[in-house]
């Protein structure tokens, strides 16, 4: 399994509209795999397939966030896979989540979205399911739906909030940038 790079914000690559996956292959398959291994490694619970530089529509999601130890967290993992997922219907209320994005990297803000979506998808099989989608797993999966279609967290946000947080991004590559080179 392959560790991919993940494209951070603001690569025009996370803008783009993703395409529907029109057939499983045993390339498809190997994409998964190394996207859970770059989101194990990353850490991350979600991560959607334009993340690696793939305008396909799949994501895949673990909510049992590994910890450092690795093989403790064996057991735990608990894979899921998106292909092709549309929101069918979701509810009128809506619940704050603070979000995250390894795509924008290290800063987090609330965002409010739907606490409930129906969501059709495929799994890694091919099997097409329909459920209805409550909790952390309905967040994440709108929040990895939204980058199917070049859509950040951050553009949930006001205007003053996203600057903010672009400014502290750019800050945060800069002194980075600086530690490795010292
Ligand atoms: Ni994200």
């Amino acid at each position: 399994m392959a560790i991919l790079p993940i494209y951070e914000t603001p690569d025009p690559v996370l803008r783009q509209i993703s395409s529907p996956v029109e057939e499983i292959t045993p390339e498809l398959q190997t994409l998964i795999d190394d996207m859970f291994a770059t989101m194990y490694v990353a850490p991350g619970i979600g991560l959607a397939a334009i993340q690696v530089g793939v305008p396909k529509r799949l994501l895949v999601i673990d909510l049992q966030e590994p910890e450092s130890d690795e093989e403790d967290a064996e057991g735990v993992k608990d894979p899921r896979v998106f292909i092709n997922p549309e929101i069918l219907e979701t509810s009128d209320v809506t619940v704050p989540y603070n979000e995250g994005c390894l795509s924008v990297p290290d800063q987090y803000a609330e965002v409010l979205r739907p606490d409930r979506a129906r969501v059709r998808w495929q799994e890694r099989d091919g099997t097409v399911r329909e459920e209805w989608i409550e909790g952390l797993l309905a967040v994440c999966l709108q929040h990895e739906i939204d980058h199917l279609n070049g859509i950040l967290f951050i553009d949930h946000l006001s205007r003053l909030k996203r600057d903010m947080i672009m400014k502290k991004l750019v800050k945060a590559r800069r002194d980075g940038g600086a530690k490795k080179a010292a």
